[in-house]
């Protein structure tokens, strides 16, 4: 459970996340939604130790974590799978080998007992049988599957996916939907989704946290988001993402 207790943060003049209180509970699918640049990463870079607020404390299963130093959030970080938007593979490597290095690193596992568990990864997102493949022979959708695979192999608690169908075409975002009902269904995870991809919002999200101008302007499952009267909701469900012109 990660909680947000009047989290504040600006950069230089400029206000971004204005005393959010929030509560991501476990096993849950929570879509942050939200139009370009409103503080959807910032939000959950605070939640992994990445960035720190100017105010307001943040906790994790209970335990204010606000202060902690470098060390101290090396040890929360296990327990999440983190996905940044570009996820980077190594070129040179198949894509085997890109999931079993950190296995090695972590477990001291031999090269071929890292081999078969990275397998084990691979399958639970269904890449097993391109494993042998280098990065630049699989498709983008593909190379988002495998760094997920690689971010689970330290056993998170937790995955946080940042835009994970950004970029992607229907069917390969279909792909990234399937996997993210996936983390949760079956691993049991906690997934937070950062998107502003309607269509996987509204066929995956349980809850769905909108956030406007560094505020919460609504929380709740995709029904209560479809059927919202306010104005602002209306129009980002409506599809357009860019939110309402400003001048
Ligand atoms: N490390 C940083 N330093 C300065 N400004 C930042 C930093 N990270 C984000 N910002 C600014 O904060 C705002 C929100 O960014 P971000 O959370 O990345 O938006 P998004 O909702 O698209 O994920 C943007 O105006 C961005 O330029
Ligand atoms: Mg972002």
């Amino acid at each position: 459970m990660i909680e947000y207790v009047g989290v504040s943060k600006r950069f230089d003049a400029h206000p971004v996340l204005d005393h959010i209180d929030l509560t991501l509970k476990d096993r849950e699918i929570t879509y942050i939604i939200g139009s370009s640049g409103t503080g959807k990463s910032v939000l959950v870079k605070h939640a992994v130790g990445l960035l720190r607020p100017d105010a307001g404390r943040i906790r994790i299963d209970g335990q204010d974590v606000t202060d902690l130093n470098e060390a101290g959030w090396r040890d929360i970080r296990k327990r999440y799978a983190l996905v940044f938007q570009h996820p980077t593979l190594f070129d040179s490597m198949s894509l085997l080998d890109n999931v079993a290095l950190p296995i090695r690193k972590h477990q001291g596992l031999s090269r071929e007992a890292a081999r078969q568990s990275a397998r084990d990864f691979l399958e639970r997102v269904d890449m097993d049988s391109k494993a042998d493949l280098m990065p630049a022979e699989v498709g983008p959708s593909e190379r988002k599957r495998v760094a997920i695979a690689r971010s689970l192999t330290l056993s998170p608690d937790c995955a946080i996916l940042d835009e994970p169908t950004t970029g992607l075409d229907i069917v390969a975002s279909e792909n990234i939907d399937a996997m993210i009902r996936d983390l949760a269904h079956r691993m049991r995870k906690t997934v937070i989704v950062v998107s502003h991809d309607l269509r996987s919002i509204f066929g995956v999200a349980d809850r769905i946290v909108f956030l406007y101008k560094g505020r919460i302007r609504l929380d709740g499952p995709p029904a209560a988001f479809r059927d919202a009267d306010d104005p602002i909701v209306r129009q980002f469900v409506r599809g357009d993402p860019a939110g309402p012109m400003e001048t």
